[in-house]
């Protein structure tokens, strides 16, 4: 049996209501799982990034924000697809977790993005996109994603996971990010929901 790891998890939605949110409660519900995953809400509260707010100016959300990422044994990122990308908050949190340069909480870091979306394709692109952008910042991205399309009819109305598969595939995604943080072993799965 392999040891618990801890997983910060992100949501790129400010949604109360958000798909992407309720998928990582879903996955923090996991028994099949060695992971606690601790969610972190605070994207939308984050100023917007700004070379003049770094060194000894970088807020107190930053500060806090940096130091959960480093804690983390391994991150997990669920994100909403706006206009064919990643919605603006998502990426501005990203800017700030990719300083200082080479030196970033994220560098080595093993990441999973995964993504909800009420279209057909479940935000692929926004998925894409996010992982595109962990890599350029020296993140250790899994290959795998997991994308669930159209959402409002995997979820009841209390935002609860409903959808046999797309837990099973949950389940899949969170073993391969516990895989590639314990031993580095990124096994390059792609899951579609
Ligand atoms: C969307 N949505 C959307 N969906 C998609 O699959 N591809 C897209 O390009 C877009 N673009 C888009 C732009 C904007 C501004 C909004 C508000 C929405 C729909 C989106 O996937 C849906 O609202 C999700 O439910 C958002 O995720 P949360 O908030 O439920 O996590």
């Amino acid at each position: 049996m392999s040891n618990k790891i801890n997983v910060l998890a992100i949501s790129g939605s400010a949604r109360s209501a958000s798909f992407n949110t309720a998928l990582l409660f879903a996955a923090s519900e996991l028994t099949e799982t060695g992971i606690d995953i601790e969610i972190y809400d605070g994207v939308s509260q984050l100023p917007i990034f700004s070379q003049e707010l770094e060194g000894v100016n970088r807020p107190r959300e930053v500060i806090e924000l940096d130091e959960a990422i480093r804690r983390a044994d391994a991150v997990l990122i669920s994100t909403p697809e706006y206009n064919g990308s990643l919605p603006g908050g998502l990426k501005n949190f990203l800017d700030w977790g990719s300083r200082p340069y080479a030196d970033g909480a994220f560098v080595g870091k093993p990441t999973a993005v995964i993504g909800a979306s009420t279209g057909q394709y479940g935000g692929a692109r926004a998925v894409q996109a996010t992982a595109e952008i962990l890599r350029h910042m020296g993140s250790n991205v899994l290959s795998g994603h997991l994308t669930v399309g159209t959402a409002q009819s995997k979820f009841n109305s209390a935002g609860v996971l409903r959808d046999e598969m797309t837990k099973k595939s949950l389940v899949e995604i969170v073993n391969r990010l516990r895989e590639l943080s314990e031993v580095g072993v990124d096994t390059g799965i792609k899951v579609r929901s």
